[in-house]
């Protein structure tokens, strides 16, 4: 019996769970030169001042990913940290255009991944969505051509969602690649608010028109804005450790996640990249009991939230809120 209530992971980056011994791993198997002596020299490099230094190491790091079986690799071992943790829903995110722009076909990433995934339903029931995330940092032309590409494979895709280097790319350049997305069926998402103004979390929801906001922590600029996000609603995917780690926030102690969920916003906990950012789903919310004295009640909400700001069925979020409420209450 786990000790671990059942919860649901929303923003998650599947290459931002490669690990430091994964990637040496990987580059021995393909050949691929590293810039860095040992594992720990590379992880000594995981000390960013901002989104865009991730970003540098992130695009870098998944260059060892070459092969179906490497992404199958690497999306089975976050699916083992899941089981382990109890996280019993996952709607995962790839750059399929961070591989496409390498050479890679596209069914390379999405075969893997989606295989690891079956997988893991098989083997202990794991619930999941894959999410499409266009880099803002690439034109809207490219971001419609990996949708196609998607759609020429039938690839089985629950969203479509924005992310990479946000305050010189806003939302506003992406209107047509998520009107067609909706157009397709398709769920939507965007990060905005992470290093981005309040004004971005506006545009991603009136010009985009997207259902849920990645991270949306710089929302409290703006308190229109924070009664908006309240009274519709809308889901904010944050990620605390990710937070302080790209220095969005100074310090853990200082961070709004509870502020916004006493404040009624229907926010979650998440991890964003695990592998870069020091911590699992478990480990967001330790850093939240010890930083920010998150206390049961919060907790529990903040878990029965991740089920209610899902895509997945009405009748499996009613289910898991049931479990979460009887295993909590007990
Ligand atoms: N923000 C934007 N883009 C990203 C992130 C993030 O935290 N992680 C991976 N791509
Ligand atoms: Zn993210």
């Amino acid at each position: 019996m786990t000790k671990y209530l059942p919860k649901a992971e929303l923003h998650l980056h599947i290459e931002g769970t490669l690990r430091p011994q994964l990637l040496f791993d990987l580059a021995a198997k393909h050949d691929v030169p590293l810039h860095y002596a040992s594992v720990a020299e590379l992880e000594q490099a995981y000390d960013f001042r901002d989104l865009q230094a991730f970003l540098d190491l992130y695009y870098a790091g998944m260059g060892v990913l070459r092969e179906e079986e490497d992404f199958y690799r690497l999306t089975e071992e976050y699916l083992n940290v899941c089981r382990r943790e109890n996280t019993v829903y996952v709607e995962i995110g790839f750059d399929p255009q961070a591989h496409t722009e390498r050479g890679l076909s596209f069914e390379v990433p999405y075969r893997g991944i989606t295989q690891a995934l079956k997988d893991a339903h098989a083997e202990w029931g794991l619930e999941y969505g894959l999410i499409l995330n266009l880099l803002r940092h690439m034109p809207e032309e490219s971001g419609l051509q990996a949708i196609a590409q998607a759609e020429a494979c039938q690839a089985d895709i629950l969203a479509v969602g924005l992310d990479s280097s946000e305050a010189p790319f806003p939302p506003a350049g992406f209107v047509r690649a998520f009107d067609k997305a909706r157009a397709l069926g398709l769920r939507t998402v965007a990060h905005a608010g992470e290093e981005g103004p309040a004004s971005y979390i506006w545009s991603a929801l009136n010009d985009l028109k997207v259902e849920r906001i990645d991270h949306g922590v710089r929302c409290d600029e703006d308190p229109a804005l924070v009664r908006h996000l309240a009274e519709r609603q809308i889901p904010l995917t944050v990620c605390p450790l990710s937070n302080v780690r790209l220095c969005v926030v100074d310090d853990m102690s200082e961070h709004n996640i509870l502020k916004l969920l006493d404040a009624g916003l229907l926010v979650t906990v998440n991890s964003d990249d695990p592998a870069y950012f020091g911590g699992y789903l478990e480990d967001n919310f330790e850093a939240l009991a010890v930083s920010l004295a998150m206390d049961e009640g919060q907790r529990v909400q903040l878990i029965k939230n991740s089920f209610t700001a899902s895509f997945a069925p009405a009748s499996f979020v009613a289910e898991q809120i049931a479990r979460v409420e009887t295993l909590a209450g007990g």
